[in-house]
């Protein structure tokens, strides 16, 4: 399974690299929006940090519009994916753009049949948003699931891409059903490695290691 960070943060982006598993990134426009600085700019500071695909999200909403903005984010750096909402347009632009080569993230994706229609269309990734699934009590997950039965009948090439994750058992879950990329907030990142008996077995160690100092 490939980690994204979900993220338009450079300092968090900086630091998930560090760590030497981070396969990429996803921002989309509320993320940029936090940052408060130019778009462009703090993209190529990602593409030079992480080697992995970038999503950069089309604020257009013409197929016209799409594939102009498209099309310029695509000419920032070799490794950025142009993200496209999951809109009779963006199906229309996904095709297009996939068609010149450049590589598309079909976003906003809550359903199935949007995800057939996504892998039709030549999508790189598609990224159903699990989370706020959940929020409306439909189960996010069943989706990952249904995506994933589809996609292998067929033998479509569209990686799974299970976005809105909240907490480190969303990871679990969308590992156990084989898909394929997880983008998560830095917090779940941070979440996932976290746990007590690592914490106390490794102060136990070292406390007794100490112990035997010095005799
Ligand atoms: O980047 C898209 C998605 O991951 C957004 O997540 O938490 O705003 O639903 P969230």
């Amino acid at each position: 399974m490939k980690f994204f960070l979900d993220t338009a943060s450079v300092a968090e982006i900086r630091e998930g690299a560090a760590l030497g598993i981070l396969d990429g990134v996803t921002t989309n426009p509320s993320l940029v929006a936090k940052e408060k600085r130019d778009f462009r700019k703090i993209l190529e500071e990602i593409c030079e940090i992480c080697e992995g695909p970038v999503s950069a999200e089309v604020t257009e909403v013409t197929c016209e519009g799409m594939l102009r903005e498209g099309r310029s984010l695509a000419k920032i750096a070799g490794n950025i994916v142009v993200k496209i909402p999951l809109i009779k347009e963006g199906i229309k632009a996904c095709r297009i753009l996939r068609g010149e080569g450049i590589k598309v993230n079909v976003t906003l994706c809550f359903s199935p049949n949007q995800a057939l229609l996504a892998a039709k269309a030549g999508a790189s990734y598609i990224s159903p948003f699990i989370g706020r699934l959940d929020d409306i009590s439909q189960e996010g997950m069943q989706v990952i699931q249904d995506i994933r039965q589809i996609y292998d009948n067929y033998n479509f090439p569209t990686e799974i891409l299970v976005a809105s994750i909240r907490h480190p058992m969303h990871v679990v879950e969308a590992a156990k059903i084989g898909a394929d990329v997880a983008t998560m907030p830095f917090k779940v990142f941070d979440q996932m490695l976290a746990h007590p008996l690592t914490d106390a077995g490794l102060k136990k160690f070292l406390d007794d290691w100490k112990s035997t100092q010095g005799k």
